[in-house]
């Protein structure tokens, strides 16, 4: 089987044009430190990765021949493109409010330099679907646990929902492409151990250099309330660590977490022209 997305399913970029706020209210999520700085340190890394994320399954799509999945690599590449733009607009905003956004790419652009420098291209696209898994698990905790933008500004909330919608959509396209190339799920499982490493470590960067900025790094109330919302016991990230674990399994595949209705009603929000849906 050549794509495991849902027979049917449209994977399209959505030509969004969010007016974020100007001035970024500095806690724009529930006027809470944390809670905002931890999207936002994972904002500043989507531009270069989605970018990276874009390089690595153009590399193979001359190797794709299955038609519906050479469809899905279009529409991946288009909504990635597109998520860049956005959340270059959403950096500027933090840059902005005084945030050294540019040292944090810096940062990651070096690690992508260095990554497709050195490893083979199978390697990059393993990597790229390993964290299409974590954005996909993420994505999908944001859009049916209220928990996690309950508070925040609307717009903001508009553009977080959009970009999980589409991570949605098309969370199986890198999946399916390593797939057909290589498959191995000895590299796959390595990778998810080093992008996991790295991932974490940028995010846990950027929220420390930006509640440094705001004079909270410090303050424990900041990080017991941050650390409750997110690991404690009813916390945002909890649910999401079995999901992340079935990336080991030896048959994975992303569309065993069936979330299609979720999709559809999240597009509901965003399409006045319905579009094609599985089945
Ligand atoms: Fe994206
Ligand atoms: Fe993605």
């Amino acid at each position: 089987m050549a794509s495991t997305t849902p027979a049917g399913l449209e994977i399209k970029p959505r030509h969004m044009d969010f007016d974020l706020p100007d001035p970024l209210p500095r806690h724009w999520h529930s006027g809470d430190a944390f809670k905002s700085h931890l999207f936002d340190a994972m904002s500043v890394l989507f531009p270069d990765g989605e970018r990276f994320f874009i390089d690595s399954v153009r590399q193979f799509r001359d190797q794709i021949t299955d038609p519906v999945l050479k469809e899905q690599i279009r529409g991946f590449i288009g909504q990635e493109g597109h998520h860049s733009r956005e959340h270059l607009t959403y950096s500027q905003r933090l840059r902005d409010l005084g945030y050294d956004v540019t040292a944090i790419e810096k940062r990651a652009q070096a690690r992508i330099r260095f990554t497709q420098k050195k490893f083979p291209a199978k390697r990059q696209l393993a990597a790229t679907a390993a964290l299409e898994h974590i954005t996909a698990i993420m994505a999908n905790g944001l859009l049916t646990d209220p928990r996690t933008m309950e508070g925040a500004h609307p717009v903001m909330q508009r553009l977080w929902r959009w970009h999980a919608l589409e991570e949605t959509e098309h969370k199986a396209v890198a999946f399916d492409v390593y797939n057909q190339v290589c498959g191995s799920r000895k590299l796959l499982r390595r990778a998810m151990r080093m992008a996991t490493f790295f991932f974490v470590l940028d995010t846990f960067r950027g929220l420390v250099h930006m509640l440094k900025v705001d004079g909270l790094l410090w303050n424990w109330r900041v990080w017991r309330d941050g650390i409750k919302w997110t690991w404690g016991k009813h916390g945002v990230f909890r649910p999401l660590l079995r999901e992340y674990l079935d990336f080991f399994k030896s048959d994975f595949h992303p569309w065993q977490h069936n979330n299609l209705d979720v999709l559809y009603e999240v597009r509901k929000e965003y399409d006045p022209q319905p579009l094609a849906h599985a089945g």
